[in-house]
């Protein structure tokens, strides 16, 4: 098979795209075909080496689409279309950009659908991520205000249709004033200009914020943390500012009274298939609107990582090998 492998940390040129033997399953294994995979910006950190615990050589991805090629148990039947997320893919073992993985069953997600496989390919791990994010961990009740912090991601666009279709207000975020259009045809309400320090500006309407979707990371959360209301709750999800930790975290000082910080990690959650299910069917009869911003096969996978490094995509990249 054709994957493309990763010998060293660096930029999107140390991708070599080679022949590799397919990897047979063992017990509790499932190997796909693989149809199509979403970047991510998990990978893309990856590849810079800011993930210690992935040894080189790898082949990266943590998500894809495809069929079943081989499921020694037989739960899963040869040819049948699913979805794999996380489960340390393409990360402890090598991932979806090739041709063929070989994943633990526990990560493998049947679904149906005739949608092509370019548009699925950008599903599995942005929908796990919103939906997680948004009822999981913020408990989003319609008639709530949201906040999307870093709404020009992919992840931030999808949250928006998501949470808007379930009855919110959505205020959305870009540092860029420029992309003020895009994320209100998307479905933002109002669009707020993101200078590290919004809740200054919100000041008048903050009593207002029920819940905060922080896409930006550690950078911005202090922040983000004063712009809800008392009783309010701030998810990080997202890390784009690259910045993990937080300096001498002293939570009487950091954290408003009565609001509460939590976080999504879509690895230590797993959904049901079902509610995959459904999202695909918003997504086939037109409720949800995804932006698929790049298709690029893998021999051209250091094209599309270049892309994703420079924030110019706003929507989700997918791969085909
Ligand atoms: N917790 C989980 O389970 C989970 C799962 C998936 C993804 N994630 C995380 O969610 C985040 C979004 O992922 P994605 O794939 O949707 O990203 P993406 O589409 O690649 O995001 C691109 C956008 O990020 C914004 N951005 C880039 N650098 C930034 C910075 N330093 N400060 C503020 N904004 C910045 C830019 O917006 P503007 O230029 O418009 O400001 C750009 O349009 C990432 O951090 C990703 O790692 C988490």
């Amino acid at each position: 098979m054709k994957a493309a492998v990763l010998y060293e940390a660096g930029g999107p040129e140390k991708f070599i795209v080679e022949e590799k033997p397919v990897s047979q399953p063992g017990p509790g294994q499932v190997l796909i075909a693989v149809k199509a995979f979403g970047l991510n910006r998990s990978e893309l950190m990856t590849r810079k080496g800011y993930s210690p615990n992935v040894k080189f050589p790898r082949v990266l991805g943590i998500e894809c689409v495809g069929l079943v090629e081989n499921d020694p148990s037989g739960e899963f039947a040869k040819g049948q279309q699913v979805a794999a997320i996380m489960g340390e893919m393409g990360r402890q073992y090598d991932g979806s950009y090739a041709e063929y993985v070989t994943v633990p069953k526990h990560i493998v997600m049947p679904f149906k659908s005739s949608l092509p496989w370019e548009q699925l390919g950008a599903f599995p791990e942005m929908f796990q991520t919103v939906f997680g994010s948004l009822h999981l961990a913020l408990n989003i009740a319609s008639g709530d205000t949201i906040l999307i912090r870093g709404g020009t991601s992919s992840i931030g666009m999808l949250a928006t249709q998501v949470a808007r279709n379930f009855g919110l207000t959505v205020i959305a975020t870009t540092r860029n004033a420029s992309k003020t259009e895009l994320l209100k045809q998307n479905g933002a309400h109002e669009v707020i200009i993101d200078d590290g320090n919004i809740s200054a500006k919100l000041s008048a309407s903050s009593a207002g914020i029920d819940k905060l979707l922080d896409l930006v990371g550690t950078f911005s959360l202090g922040d983000s943390l004063k712009c809800v209301k008392p009783g309010g709750t701030v998810c990080m999800t997202g890390m784009l500012s690259e910045q993990w930790s937080i300096a001498d975290f002293a939570p009487m000082e950091y954290i408003p009274a009565t609001v509460k910080l939590t976080v999504y990690d879509s690895g230590q959650v797993t959904l049901e298939p079902r509610h995959f299910q459904n999202f695909i069917q918003d997504v086939e009869a037109g409720r949800v609107r995804l932006n698929v911003s790049g298709v690029f096969p893998l021999a051209k996978i250091a094209e599309a990582h270049a892309l994703m490094e420079s924030n110019q995509a706003s929507g989700k990249i997918v791969g085909v090998p």
